[in-house]
């Protein structure tokens, strides 16, 4: 079944916690969910062990040669495989990239962060062409202020329209309650009113997203039938 990979080369733009927010809402909605944490900081699997609402299981990026078959073995037991990548240019990202079906990257509003997320997008692309298959990716703008569009993310928006790059239109705000899962090791719909604060606003988000990586999964499937 599907493999949704995070991939940035920029620490801090938010991979390790919409990665957690897609696991925990897509188990949330009944489907049965497995995540490989690649991150050497390893802050989802710290987060599984310690967590007592885990709703997918959890497992570390393998060596090398044994990540292929990890990610299959994980796609042929679970409705949903989501990979959190460290997403520099190495072996272990190409693997993993070789086995993705939906490329998600992250980043913040900022030019500075625009720049880095162009590497990703290289990254991707570049894998793509050795393996002469085109790799579908999506920009996730994150941490973004959920009272107004700021000038810069209109800017980054429209430069990414122009330049043909897929965005998704949900963009993740900044919400204590994204920060709180990690606090209290607690997926957002099992965290407590007293835990953070806008908790509801923070799930409708998490849902919107959610339903748009969804919706996005069923449009490819619907293209690749069209052409099989
Ligand atoms: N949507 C968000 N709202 C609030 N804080 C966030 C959000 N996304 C990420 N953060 C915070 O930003 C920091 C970096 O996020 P993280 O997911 O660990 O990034 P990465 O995995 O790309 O290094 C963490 O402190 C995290 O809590
Ligand atoms: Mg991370």
């Amino acid at each position: 079944m599907p493999v949704i990979s995070f991939a940035s080369p920029k620490g801090g733009v938010g991979k390790s916690t919409s990665a957690l927010v897609l696991a925990s809402g897509l188990s949330q909605a009944g489907a049965s969910v497995t995540v490989i944490d690649g991150d050497p900081n390893r802050t989802l699997e710290t987060w599984a062990s310690e967590t007592s609402d885990p709703g997918f299981e959890c497992r570390t990026l393998p060596s090398d040669n044994a990540i292929i078959d990890e990610i299959e073995e994980a796609a042929a037991s679970s409705q949903f495989v989501i990979v959190d990548l460290e997403g520099t240019a190495n072996l272990a990202m190409s693997r993993a990239i070789s086995r993705t079906d939906l490329v998600i990257i992250p980043l913040q509003a900022s030019p500075v962060d625009a720049r880095q997320a162009s590497r990703a997008i290289k990254l991707v692309v570049d894998e793509g062409r050795a393996l002469r298959r085109e790799i579908p990716y999506r920009m996730l703008f994150t941490r973004v202020n959920p009272a107004i569009a700021t000038r810069d993310e209109k800017e980054i928006r429209s430069q990414f329209r122009g330049a043909g790059i897929p965005t998704f239109e949900t963009a993740l705000n900044d919400r204590a309650g994204f920060r709180a899962m990690f606090t209290h090791y607690r997926s957002l719909w099992s965290l407590g009113d007293d835990q953070a604060t806008g908790l509801d606003k923070a799930r409708i988000n998490a849902t919107a997203f959610v339903q748009e990586v969804v919706t996005e999964i069923r449009r490819q499937n619907a293209v690749v039938e069209q052409t099989a």
